[in-house]
């Protein structure tokens, strides 16, 4: 009986995963199907050009609330006046969540060349929430966080394209469809181990990078939707090497000129190797718990910045790259934002449970008008609801 159970739900479970989409085919080489040219891209660890004409591209993300406090006293200190090597300003990536974040200040950054992604509205602390969220309400956090972004900080919305979950948590194909279905064009929520340094693909085909542990990985085709991986950092401890994505929880500690040099050496694994994009995730609490982070990491930043073939760029900016391969001599970074200027309006409004909540916004074009209530799921833009 238990068998015949088993049975059931497998063809069951096969029966739904082929009416909700199609499944991804293994992308074998040659594929003459998955081209460039036609926004598809298989997943590799080699780069798409010789690897020695081949910039290497590192992005420094972001995921936390875009505060008065972080803007002021880490990023501006920390990124604005920075080049690269074809005299371009660098830039960065910021997955902004809703709560605390003063939108002011996220249109400071898309102002000065930052790329401003999405990471929710509720950044729900729950695990159980984003392995269970329905497409609905995914597309409520992700879209609707685009829109709250695109309206309290005066971004056009077209200019929002990445995405990444918090916490890094995919719920699969059921993320994926709520990404295109609210037409983001990449994700960046998908680790993969220090020894697979990945290069940006699409999920045309199914994905060759590894499905971790707790995680949940798209196995049906979404054709030209983007994959930015997050390859890990390494570090030495016992006498053996441990994986770590976010420079938190790498634990890395030492004098400044230690720190610096241990970023650097991960830097030289890809770009001694196979040159792929490398993602740095930079949490503030990194920089409040470990002593000497923001000086070992400002010196990182500095010996970058001296090498004339790395450059740092935002996450659309290797996605960009990955469609339009250039060699490293035609490579051009420079990011162009509409000078605006934007003013604070602070609001005090309520949730729909009456608690106080302040928003800082940015008024601009006659736009900046405090919402009637504190946007939220389902009402981004904070509007009073119609009695039903
Ligand atoms: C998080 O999700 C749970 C359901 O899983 C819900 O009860 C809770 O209200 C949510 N919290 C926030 C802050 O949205
Ligand atoms: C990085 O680690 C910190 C904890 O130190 C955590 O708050 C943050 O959410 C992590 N970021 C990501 C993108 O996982
Ligand atoms: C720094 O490293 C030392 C030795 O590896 C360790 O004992 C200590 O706990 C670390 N400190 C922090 C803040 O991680």
């Amino acid at each position: 009986m238990k068998v015949v159970l088993v049975c059931l739900v497998g063809v069951f479970a096969t029966l739904v995963a082929f009416t909700s989409g199609e499944l991804a085919q293994i992308c074998l080489p040659p594929v003459p199907f998955c081209l460039l040219e036609n926004n598809c891209v298989c997943t590799s660890k080699k780069s798409p050009i010789p690897t020695e004409e081949t910039p290497q591209l590192i992005s420094l993300t972001f995921s936390e609330s875009v505060t008065d406090d972080l803007y002021t006293n880490l990023w501006a200190p920390l990124l604005l006046g920075r080049t690269n090597p074809d005299g371009a300003p660098i830039s960065a990536t910021f997955f902004v969540p809703h709560e605390y974040t003063d939108y002011r200040r996220v249109h400071d950054l898309y102002a000065n060349g930052f790329e401003i992604g999405v990471n929710s509205i509720t950044s729900n602390y729950s695990e159980l929430y984003w392995a269970t969220a329905s497409v609905d309400t995914l597309v409520q956090e992700f879209d609707g966080q685009r829109t709250i972004i695109s309206h309290f900080a005066t971004i056009p919305g077209e200019d929002i394209v990445g995405v990444r979950t918090p916490q890094l948590q995919l719920q699969g194909d059921v993320s994926i469809d709520a990404f295109v279905a609210a037409g983001f064009e990449y994700d960046s929520s998908w680790s993969s181990t220090s020894l697979d340094p990945y290069f940006p693909y699409t999920l045309d085909y199914l994905s060759h990078q590894e499905c971790r542990l707790g995680t949940t990985c798209p196995i049906q085709s979404h054709p030209g939707f983007w994959v930015a991986p997050i390859i890990d950092r390494r570090r030495y401890t016992d006498r053996s090497w441990v994986d770590c994505n976010n420079l938190s929880t790498c634990y890395v500690n030492g004098t400044s000129d230690e720190i610096a040099e241990w970023l650097l050496r991960g830097i030289e694994q890809e770009r001694s190797g196979n040159r792929a994009p490398i993602t740095l995730i930079v949490p503030s609490d990194w920089f409040r718990m470990i002593y000497n982070s923001y000086l070992g990491f400002a010196k990182f930043l500095d010996t970058v910045g001296t090498m004339d073939d790395v450059f740092l760029v935002n996450l659309k900016q290797v996605v960009d790259w990955a469609k339009n391969p250039v060699p490293l001599s035609e490579f051009k970074t420079a990011v162009t934002t509409p000078e605006t200027e934007c003013h604070r309006n602070t609001c005090k409004l309520r949730t729909a449970a009456g608690e106080v909540r302040y928003l800082t916004l940015c008024v601009r074009d006659g736009g900046g008008y405090c919402p009637d209530v504190y946007p939220w799921l389902g009402n981004p833009l904070g509007e009073i609801q119609k009695e039903a």
